[in-house]
């Protein structure tokens, strides 16, 4: 038997564990800063708000790609681009209609996009596959959408931003010039957020060479989790459990409660901003609006008084996930695509990042403290 003698670790001789690697920097990048003791966040050198009033989701996509906002014509040759790239391959359109229907959206999504690799010309590269990717991801959530709910798939349209593109297939109408706006604004504030879970997902896998169809599918089962993109579908299904207790509902008395048992309420905390999202400003806004235009005023009074007390007892503030709920509901999209929605806003960011990793990569490869037995001794099993 081989002789290993090896000594106990010693654990002063590590560094502290960084867990979740809270607090580290492992990359420089151009995509996005965020403060999160202000709460500013920026996209290649434009603020959010600056976006957020100005930019369409097409011009932001440009500038993650380019860290620089396109001229009228670049703006364009993108739109042109990504209007003519919707249509999905038909072995994929073929998936959507013939899988579960009781499937989780993301589970599909996460699917056809790893399925979209096999169909792409190998000589297009990168920034056309971020192109691809980028127009068929609507494409794919709405026609899953139509197929279970039994209703016939609405094929796109070559013409429209991507906003208004993605209501008229999901709802078979055309959207009005509102509903576009806050779609619109909603793709805007997703985009793009620095070293988030699915980014450094991407990024991990771009980091050994992989393929990028292979970084934005691992980056979307990462924003699958409650814990990240997720969690705008698990606020909705907390407002919609309160909604069901009637005249007893009390948002107050629910939140305490969670807290009181130690559980995590969605929509609440963030590892990098320590005070409001300031996307959650924007999204604030449009809740209030759209709550009261459409009837649901009381998903926003309860949204407020959750917010008041988790402040109240927590120093809690909502991130980006908490209105963004009651803003897609509003406009009638069901709770279980919300992360969807985030994911084809995302895939501009996740694909940034990956052109910024592979333009200067190293593989990716942390350490672990290993602290487990050493020089156990071999018993063979009839005498273990
Ligand atoms: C997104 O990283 C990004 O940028 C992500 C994102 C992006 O754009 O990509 O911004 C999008 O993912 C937003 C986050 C969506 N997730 C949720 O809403 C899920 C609920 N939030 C929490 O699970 C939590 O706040 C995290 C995961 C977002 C951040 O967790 P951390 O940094 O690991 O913080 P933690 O869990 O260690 O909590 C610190 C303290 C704890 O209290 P103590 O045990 O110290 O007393 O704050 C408490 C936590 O219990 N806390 C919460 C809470 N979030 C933190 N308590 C109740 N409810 C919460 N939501």
């Amino acid at each position: 038997m081989a002789e290993h003698n090896l000594q106990k670790i010693d654990l002063s001789e590590y560094p502290h564990i960084n867990k979740g690697l809270d607090g580290i920097v492992a990359f420089s990048t151009t995509k996005s800063f965020i403060d999160g003791q202000s709460g500013d966040l920026i996209y290649s050198g434009y603020h959010i708000d600056t976006l957020a009033e100005n930019a369409t989701f097409e011009e932001v996509c440009f500038l993650l790609w380019n860290d620089r906002l396109p001229n009228k014509q670049e703006l364009d040759d993108l739109n042109k681009q990504l209007r003519n790239k919707r249509e999905l391959p038909e072995p994929v359109l073929s998936y959507i209609q013939s899988t579960n229907k009781k499937a989780e959206p993301m589970a599909v999504l996460r699917t056809a996009v790893s399925m979209l690799a096999d169909f792409v010309d190998e000589t297009e590269g990168d920034n056309s596959y971020a192109i691809t990717l980028t127009a068929q991801m609507p494409t794919i959530i709405a026609a899953f959408d139509r197929a279970r709910n039994g209703n016939e798939i609405v094929a796109p349209l070559n013409e429209g931003s991507t906003a208004f593109n993605f209501l008229y297939m999901l709802n078979g109408e055309k959207p009005g010039e509102a509903a576009e706006r806050t779609m619109d604004l909603c793709l805007v504030l997703h985009a793009e957020h620095g070293m988030n879970a699915s980014t450094f997902t991407c990024r991990t896998i771009c980091a050994t060479e992989s393929d990028i169809f292979s970084a934005v599918t691992g980056a979307i089962g990462a924003l699958k989790g409650p814990l990240h993109g997720g969690a705008n579908t698990a606020v909705m299904k907390t407002l919609l459990k309160l909604k069901d207790q009637g005249d007893d509902a009390d948002p107050v008395a629910f939140t305490k409660g969670k807290l009181d048992r130690k559980e995590k309420i969605m929509g609440f905390g963030h590892r990098v901003y320590k005070t409001f999202d300031p996307r959650a400003v924007h999204l604030r806004k449009m809740s209030k609006t759209l709550s009261e235009e459409t009837g649901h005023e009381y998903l926003y009074e309860w949204s407020e008084a959750m917010l008041k007390t988790m402040k109240d007892e927590k120093n809690i503030d909502p991130n980006v996930d908490f209105f963004s709920a009651t803003v897609y509901y509003s406009i009638g999209i069901q709770p279980d695509l919300y992360t969807c929605i985030f994911t084809m806003s995302r895939v501009s960011g996740w694909t940034a990042h990956y052109f910024e990793q592979k333009a200067n990569n190293r593989l990716i490869r942390p350490r672990a403290l290993y602290v487990g037995e050493k020089n156990l001794e071999w018993v063979p099993a009839e005498k273990r």
